[in-house]
């Protein structure tokens, strides 16, 4: 069985990756507690004591308006961490798998593919980018966008984040003139397993088969949660993320690569969360 060491095992992303892949693979969750990925003699200490074949790197800084404000610990966890376990990983001549975002992208030429150059206009992007700069082509990269999932009480994401406003009587305003790729985290996992089983070096993106608006996203998870999408108003990209972190506007993800896994429409992952 390969052996899997990983960072953000406790993660929204990394807790159902080990929880689908578990039977398959042997992971060695690193939490946080044991390893602090900024601390540079920590970072060595651990992964020098550990026998893997594979360092999944999922931990970041990952609050996109926090990181505005928090320039320097978004480096520290996002870059310096990064670079800390790339350092030890090479010299111990494992192979690396780093977990990046569409966030790299600035969203005002879509769509990003593998191919696209990225030119991120957020700290948190732009820090998220540096860590696959710094790994200089020698390790994998997987990028996706705007994850979702079965419920996870530790943190919401974004479909959870509307259920619960809406089931509790909220309005909402959501952006009409922006896209988003929403990607169901089953399939990460599972392309994942893929990517595992055939290790190369390269960028991939693992990312939903289509892109909606904020606003269609909200429709269709009120509808099919059966919850009153009346509560639901447009509102400009413009005035909604005045004063805030840039996100992309059109975050039209796409792969060139990916042969290998469908990936589900936005649709028909809210159809599994909601009638299985
Ligand atoms: N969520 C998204 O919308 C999204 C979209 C695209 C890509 N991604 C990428 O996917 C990955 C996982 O995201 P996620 O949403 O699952 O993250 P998450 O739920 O916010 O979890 C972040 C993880 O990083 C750990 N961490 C943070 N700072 C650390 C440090 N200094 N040392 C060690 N561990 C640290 C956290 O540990 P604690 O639990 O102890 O704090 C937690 O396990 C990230 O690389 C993110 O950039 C996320």
């Amino acid at each position: 069985m390969v052996k899997i060491a990983l960072t953000g095992g406790d993660g929204m992303v990394g807790s159902r990756i080990i929880e689908l892949l578990q039977d398959k693979i042997q992971f060695i969750p690193i939490l946080q507690k044991h390893m602090d990925i900024t601390d540079k003699n920590k970072v060595a200490s651990v992964l020098n004591s550990i026998d893997f074949d594979i360092f999944l790197h999922l931990a970041a800084f990952t609050n996109v308006d926090a990181a505005e404000n928090n320039k320097k610990t978004a480096n520290g966890v996002n870059v310096l961490g990064t670079q800390n376990i790339f350092e030890i990983v090479t010299h111990k001549k494992k192979k690396m798998i780093y977990i990046s975002t569409g966030f790299v992208f600035d969203g005002n030429n879509p769509p990003y593919s593998e191919k696209s150059i990225p030119r991120p206009i957020s700290i948190y992007g732009e820090t998220k980018y540096q860590g696959e700069q710094l790994l200089n082509n020698e390790a994998m990269i997987i990028r996706f966008d705007y994850p979702y999932r079965n419920e996870f009480k530790l943190k919401k994401d974004f479909v959870r984040g509307i259920i619960t406003a809406l089931t509790e009587g909220k309005k909402l305003s959501m952006v009409t003139d922006s896209l988003i790729t929403p990607t169901f985290v089953d399939d990460i996992a599972f392309g994942l397993k893929y990517l595992i089983d055939h290790y190369s070096p390269e960028v991939f993106h693992l990312v939903g088969q289509n892109s909606v608006s904020p606003f269609e996203a909200g429709t269709s998870i009120a509808k099919i949660a059966k919850l009153d999408s009346s509560l639901i108003s447009g509102i400009s990209y413009e005035q909604y993320f005045k004063g805030r972190a840039k996100r992309p506007q059109f975050a039209h993800i796409i792969s060139i690569k990916n042969k290998f896994i469908k990936m589900k429409s936005f649709e028909e992952g809210l159809q599994i969360l909601y009638h299985n």
